[in-house]
């Protein structure tokens, strides 16, 4: 399995900072299904700079959440004492999660869990069946095979789905592994698939349109 590698999150500074303060769009929405679903305890695999985390305890959820990165988990330690909200927060690795099993009611994990191989996404997606109760949903974003990164011949394969990132900045020298629809179906046989979306995002690089391929998924155990 490839060695893990965390963002160098001291790169990111200024506008860029900001929005990664803002909680991603679709956290909005999770917040109105898992709460009618009465679930409580929520695990945020690879917080990055919090936003999620912090939102996600903001509305009430008793928030677990880790990230490799030392400078990740000490940003949003601060992130929260200036929210005020108390969050459960380690630095780890996501090939262990450091939880027990059956202990959450629900997982997120944005545009984290393809910071490895092939190898390494099946086991993290054990680990996650294995800590999530029964009938406790994971909502995961993957990177696709449409995504521009997947096409760079420059950068070291590590097997047919992952690639070493290269170019300058924080996630140089981080695995990416990329997805397409058969291979998810089969990544999450043991799950019940409830919606899977293949989303495009555009935005701005040096004054350049630039765009890329996500899948979301929703599934439950
Ligand atoms: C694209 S950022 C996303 C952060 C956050 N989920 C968000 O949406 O703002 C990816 C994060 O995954 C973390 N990461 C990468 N490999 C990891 C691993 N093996 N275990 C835990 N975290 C990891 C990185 O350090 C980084 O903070």
């Amino acid at each position: 399995m490839v060695k893990s590698k965390g963002w160098e999150w001291e790169k990111v500074k200024g506008e860029s900072e900001k929005m990664w303060k803002e909680p991603a769009e679709e956290t909005y929405y999770l917040v109105q299904r898992w709460e009618k679903q009465e679930k409580k305890e929520l695990l945020d695999i690879g917080c990055g700079l919090g936003r999620n985390t912090i939102f996600f305890a903001k509305q009430g959820f008793n928030v677990h959440t880790f990230d490799i990165s030392e400078d990740a988990v000490k940003r949003t330690k601060e992130f929260a004492k200036e929210e005020n909200v108390t969050i459960d927060i380690k630095q780890a690795d996501m090939l262990n999660i450091p939880y027990g099993a059956n202990t959450m009611d629900c997982v997120y994990s944005r545009n984290v869990i393809s910071h490895t191989d092939t190898e390494g996404v099946k086991k993290i997606i054990s680990e996650i069946y294995r800590v999530l109760k029964n009938e406790g949903e994971c909502y995961l974003t993957l990177g696709s095979k449409d995504t521009w990164g997947y096409k760079q011949k420059s950068w070291p394969k590590v097997d047919d789905n992952t690639k070493i990132r290269q170019d300058e900045g924080p996630e140089y020298g981080v695995p990416h592994f990329y997805a397409d629809y058969e291979l998810i179906i089969d990544l999450f046989k043991d799950f019940k698939i409830i919606d899977i979306k293949h989303i495009q995002d555009f935005y701005k690089v040096n004054d350049k349109i630039s765009t890329s391929y996500h899948y979301h998924i929703l599934v439950k155990k």
